[in-house]
């Protein structure tokens, strides 16, 4: 990779990154030049990514975002490996076969499991990467929201509830590591349809009709949302929430 190319030198940890848009994520970044370290859950998942990711530097980290020991070992690995850290993205999420019930119906190892993972796993890996941020003089961090949170999307109430939180704490974060020249934002795509998130349609189609530019999203359309973000090209911008959803708006 050319020292020219748009994020040469950069040290990214994506989340969640064994398929659907945190693969997609990687590959994209590692082909701006950064370097990129890949965690998951699943081992398979990441070695698949690693395999597409032939050509540019990707290393795999097996690791569970809710336990607060794996973050810090995965801080650790970027510390080893990278030689530090310049970005995270926090990507990692319980999404795939949700399926839609009531909220009083939602059994509450399911409404635990997705907050654990989707906030606690925000948070944990945020805080075992600030150090190395801090280090490095400043840096990056994107969180994966959602427009359900701003939709208040029925069906989903755990989901909806987990996204919201992301959205607040992305506000909060960015107030306490500003001093720090971290920056911390948020990205909150419209629905993109991917085996992960298939389910959560329970079957109905995806109306793009209040969608002003009439079509749904691909993971390709996060991709300038999330290089700019990263990047120094927004050193100025934190604590937003950017909705990547083909304009809908909620009233
Ligand atoms: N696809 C969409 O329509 C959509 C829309 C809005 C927001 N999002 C958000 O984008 C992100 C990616 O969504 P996706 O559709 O690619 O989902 P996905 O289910 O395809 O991918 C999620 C990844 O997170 C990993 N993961 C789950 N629990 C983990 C844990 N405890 N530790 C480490 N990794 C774990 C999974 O193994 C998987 O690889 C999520 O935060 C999701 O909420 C997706």
């Amino acid at each position: 990779m050319s020292s020219g190319a748009r994020l040469a030198g950069k040290r990214i940890i994506v989340t969640g990154a064994a398929r659907g848009l945190g693969r997609e994520f990687v590959l994209h970044l590692a082909a701006l030049g950064a370097r990129v370290l890949a965690a998951d859950i699943s081992q398979a998942g990441l070695e698949e990514t690693c395999k597409q990711a032939e050509g540019v530097e990707v290393l795999p980290a097996v690791i569970d975002v809710s336990s607060a020991g794996q973050t810090r070992a995965l801080a650790q690995t970027a510390r080893d490996a990278l030689g530090g850290l310049d970005a995270l993205v926090n990507n990692a999420a319980v999404v795939a076969g949700l399926s839609r019930r009531p909220f009083e119906e939602i059994p509450e190892e399911e409404w635990d499991r997705v907050l654990t993972v989707n906030v606690k796993g925000t948070w944990l890996c945020a805080a075992a990467v600030a150090p190395l941020l801090r280090e490095a003089g400043g840096g990056s961090i994107v969180n994966l929201a959602s427009e359900v949170a701003f939709s208040g999307s029925p069906g989903v109430a755990h989901y909806v509830a987990s996204k919201s939180a992301v959205i607040g704490l992305t506000r909060v974060l960015a107030r306490e590591l500003g001093p720090s020249q971290i920056r911390v934002n948020a990205i909150a795509p419209g629905f993109i349809p991917n085996e992960g998130s298939a389910a959560m349609l329970g079957g109905a189609a995806y109306d793009v009709s209040a969608t002003p530019l009439g079509r749904l999203g691909q993971p390709e359309d996060l991709l300038g949302a999330l290089a700019f973000l990263v990047s120094d090209e927004s050193a100025f911008v934190t604590g937003q929430t950017l909705l990547v959803n083909g304009g809908r708006r909620f009233g």
